[in-house]
């Protein structure tokens, strides 16, 4: 017999039976992996703490943080620099994102928003031209496609709220590897081949991530970031309001001048991080947190997970043709309200209550059949009232005193605007296209935005993204998320079914195939692996089934009688999971 036993040195790392008894662990550890004996994916297991990240150098860093007594926000916000160097086609400091954080002593979870703003002089019709018709390129690949960037701020705010190390500690690994460099994997030389047409017409772009000669780094090759490693210095040493109104400012505002940019001194100036209330629901008796507006990642998987409350799922089957099509009904419905309903609810009013009610679930499930797929031109955004008065990377980690972050962060696209600010050495995201450059017109994701979330003025953008923490019996059970632009919402809801529902381990439950609808187009968007025969079944439904590529990358742990197991997605060839 062979099992997987987690070291904190090598994750693949397997010993037989015999040689895991001269081994320290302990009987916890070991029943555990009996429990997964004979299960076809293996979680990482530990007793002490779990880190899964997208990249095994910021899974490693993070790792660390615990290993020497920091908690789950100080590894979290140590993860978040780390990344911005070893992945910067989605981690970050020139975007946004937002971090859950669950701590059991408290039993309080909090939601920071550190979202990308509007500049002051941003204006609706922006992305528009003077017919009135929305033109992407203008949203996506100019200065002004940038909102004003969040992260550094949140970070800082998750660390001095929640955190115990210091800004300069947690920026520490991420100054050594930006300086330093390190070993391009293949994943990230094939980005910057696919990617050339996007960044070599900007210098600050053509600086970092190509050689001197203009040629392409290849596999193996070690690379550095002195620009990226000085921004994180001056911010380790004079504090996160330097890349707001330090020379990193100047040097983004100086960018933005010379190429007819909107955003100013005093929008990075003015630009703050909220604490908000996570959006919350139940599920089969577990408490499921997510993040609230600006997203709509929180609202839809709660409403989604209410819609499919009522049903049999665990009876129905994993990606049977039955749950594949209750799935895709609740899909649509939830995606059709998001085009309505959502934005920025420091601008507009947002039915929170009502959409997140078992009542308003109840509804909606009514109109769903089961002999027959409901068109998407036959769903229009429903009435949840009443109003009450009153390529993004994702990672989780838990330590072992009862505290767990889950954090989902982007520049919007893979390499957001593809612009490297000049002497900065970091990216600007493209945050600016998940307005709606004109209610009515899809963005980039074929998402439907409305009136609600139309541009303003030092307004956020509605986003999809879905930190996610479970809880069960108020104890921390599920921490997951996902990448993937509209898709980020149906991946965090299968995983979290596929844990209740199908009784998945986490590695299980992230590696399976998984499906996507989103109301328009009206297709079944599915992955490689669900059957020909259940295809049929599909169709013969009525829905439209599309084969498409892999959808999201959902970094998660799970902790069960004091255990922790780690899902490292394998739709990532860097993705790690790493126990203490
Ligand atoms: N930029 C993708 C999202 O926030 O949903």
């Amino acid at each position: 017999m062979r099992i997987r036993l987690s070291t904190p040195i090598n994750r693949l790392t397997t010993l037989t039976c015999a040689s895991i008894l001269a081994v320290t662990t302990s009987t916890a550890v070991l029943a555990q992996q009996a429990i997964l004996e004979g299960e076809r994916f293996h979680p990482e297991v530990s007793e002490k703490g779990m880190v899964a990240t997208s990249h095994f150098l910021a899974s490693k860093v993070a790792r660390d943080v615990l290993a020497q007594g920091g908690n789950a926000v100080d590894a979290a916000v140590t993860a978040g620099f780390a990344l911005a160097v070893t992945q910067p086609r989605s981690g970050n400091i020139g975007g946004g994102g937002f971090m859950l954080v669950s701590d059991e002593k408290s039993g309080e979870v909090v939601a920071i928003d550190y979202r990308e703003k509007a500049p002051s002089a941003a204006f609706e019709t922006m992305f528009q031209n003077d017919e009135g018709e929305a033109v992407s390129e203008l949203s996506r690949y100019t200065h002004n496609a940038s909102g004003v960037p969040g992260t550094v701020a949140g970070l800082a705010m998750a660390l001095e709220k929640y955190g115990t190390l210091s800004l300069a500690d947690a920026l520490a690994p991420a100054i050594r590897l930006a300086e330093d460099g390190f070993a391009l994997p293949q994943r990230f030389v094939d980005g910057i081949r696919d990617t050339r047409d996007r960044l070599e017409p900007w210098p600050g772009s053509r600086k970092k991530f190509f050689k001197e000669d203009g040629s392409l780094y290849q596999v193996g090759d070690i690379f550095k970031q002195p620009d990226l490693a000085a921004t994180l210095t001056r911010i380790a040493e004079q504090g996160s309001r330097e890349f707001y109104e330090g020379k990193t400012a100047e040097l983004i505002t100086a960018q933005m001048e010379k190429n007819g940019g909107l955003m100013t001194m005093e929008d990075l100036a003015n630009y703050e991080p909220a604490i908000r209330e996570p959006s919350h629901g139940t599920y089969r008796g577990h408490d499921v947190y997510a993040m609230s507006p600006p997203s709509s990642g929180g609202v839809h998987i709660v409403q989604m997970l209410n819609i499919l409350e009522e049903y049999d799922i665990a009876e129905m089957g994993f990606n049977s043709a039955n749950t594949i099509h209750v799935m895709a009904e609740a899909m649509k419905r939830a995606y059709a309200d998001r085009s309505e309903y959502l934005g920025d609810t420091d601008f507009v009013e947002v039915p929170l209550e009502g959409l997140t009610s078992k009542e308003y679930a109840k509804e909606l499930r009514q109109q769903i059949s089961m002999d027959k797929a409901t068109p998407s031109s036959e769903i229009a955004p429903g009435n949840p009232l009443p109003y009450e008065s009153n390529e993004t990377t994702h990672f989780s980690i838990a330590d072992g005193n009862g505290m767990a972050v889950s954090n989902t962060y982007t520049i919007n696209f893979s390499y957001g605007s593809g612009i490297v600010v000049e002497g900065a050495g970091f990216l600007l995201n493209n945050e600016m296209d998940d307005f709606s450059a004109k209610p009515g017109v899809p963005n980039a994701y074929g998402l439907l935005g409305g009136e609600a979330n139309k541009v303003e003025p030092n307004k956020r953008m509605l986003s999809s993204m879905t930190p996610t923490i479970v809880k069960k019996d108020g104890k921390n059970f599920l921490v997951t998320g996902s990448p993937g632009g509209s898709r980020i919402i149906t991946t965090t809801l299968q995983v979290l079914m596929n844990v209740i529902d199908h009784d998945m381990n986490i590695q299980t439950a992230v590696s399976v195939p998984r499906i996507h609808h989103q109301w328009l187009p009206d297709e079944i968007r599915i992955e490689q692996g669900i059957s020909p025969d259940t295809i049929e079944l599909l169709e013969s439904l009525g829905h439209t089934v599309s084969r498409q590529e892999a959808m999201g990358a959902a970094q998660s742990l799970m902790i069960e009688d004091s255990i922790f197991t780690g899902g490292a997605d394998p739709r990532r060839s860097t993705s790690s999971a790493m126990g203490l």
